[in-house]
């Protein structure tokens, strides 16, 4: 089980959303369908985020998987270092 998600990006995916739809936004990082949900999360602990859409509209989903206002982008991602986004502790 991961301690952190991985980072799939450092910055937002926008995705122009359907009014009522529902979508299902990767909290674990490993999706193949960013910033969506997969399936992949399985052995991580992770589980994905809701998100119903209330408009068409764009929403900047993070991509970074560090937002406090998950499945939004909060700018959080600014102060992602290198290393974060490897995920290793190597020295
Ligand atoms: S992409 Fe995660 S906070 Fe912006």
């Amino acid at each position: 089980m991961s301690e952190e998600a991985v980072v799939a990006k450092k910055g937002p995916y926008g995705v122009v959303v359907e009014k009522g739809k529902t979508y299902w936004w990767c909290a674990c990082g490993l999706s193949k369908s960013q910033p969506f949900c997969d399936g992949s999360h399985k052995d991580t602990g992770f589980e994905p985020v809701k998100y119903v859409a209330e408009d068409d509209v764009m929403v900047a989903f993070c991509g970074c998987k560090r937002s406090r206002h998950m499945p939004h982008c909060d700018d959080t991602h600014i102060s992602i270092k290198e290393e974060d986004i490897n995920g290793d502790d190597e020295t």
